[in-house]
């Protein structure tokens, strides 16, 4: 399965990617991993791109089709993967359906998880209290969510068009949500497999 996380900050990609990955047994492709630990290891990209990260704004289209590349082409990649964080833009969505994929094999499912502002914001503020991210303190939470709105979320519609977005209420435990996004894959596995 080739899976795509959608969803504003802090509505839980990060944390559903890792037991979905378990589950599915796919690499998990995080291009804000990938950034911070560009950044952590001081390498040359991770210059590049620490501002942009630290104000909440995305790093250039063009470096992340790059890392995702590199990633995508891998020999774990080839019976699937789940990108978390990516595509965030329309160029980047774009370059993915050019053939960023290894096989030229479309997306399986592209997972739109909502939940409203209030709980991004106090999911974030209480995540802030018990990580070291730069990016999580009240304006650059703020600042992210706006180039969500004016970035991102036109995915939403991109995806729809092509009929592979489904979206998951985000409100819930863990794993209620986890039954979720496991009950709506169930369902496209079974129409791929029809
Ligand atoms: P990225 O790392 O992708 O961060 P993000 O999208 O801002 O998302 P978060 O990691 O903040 O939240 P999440 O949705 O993963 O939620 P999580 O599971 O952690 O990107 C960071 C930066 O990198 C970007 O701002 C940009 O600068 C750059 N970047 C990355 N990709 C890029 C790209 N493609 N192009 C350009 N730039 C790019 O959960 C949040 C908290 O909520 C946690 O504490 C968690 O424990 C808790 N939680 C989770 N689920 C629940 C639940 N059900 N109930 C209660 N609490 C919950």
């Amino acid at each position: 399965m080739r899976i795509i996380f959608l969803g504003p900050p802090g509505v839980g990609k990060g944390t559903q990617s890792h037991k979905l990955v378990e589950f599915l047994n796919i690499p998990h492709i995080s291009t804000g991993e990938m950034l911070r630990e560009a950044i952590r290891n001081k390498t040359e990209l991770g210059m590049k791109v620490a501002t942009q990260m630290e104000g909440g704004r995305l790093a250039a289209d063009e470096i992340v089709v790059q890392l995702v590349r590199q990633r995508l082409t891998q020999p774990d990649c080839r019976n699937g993967y789940l990108l978390d964080g990516f595509p965030r833009t329309l160029p980047q969505a774009a370059s993915l359906d050019l053939g960023l994929a290894v096989d030229d094999e479309a997306v399986d499912a592209v997972l739109n998880l909502t939940v409203d502002q209030d709980e991004l914001l106090s999911r974030l503020m209480a995540r802030a209290q018990k990580e070291d991210r730069g990016d999580d303190n009240e304006e650059t939470i703020r600042n992210r969510m706006k180039v969500y709105d004016d970035m991102t979320s036109p995915l939403i519609a991109y995806y729809e068009e092509q009929k592979v977005l489904y979206r998951i209420d985000g409100i819930g435990t863990i794993e209620e949500v986890f039954d979720r996004i496991k009950a709506v894959l169930e369902e496209v596995d079974r129409k791929k497999n029809a």
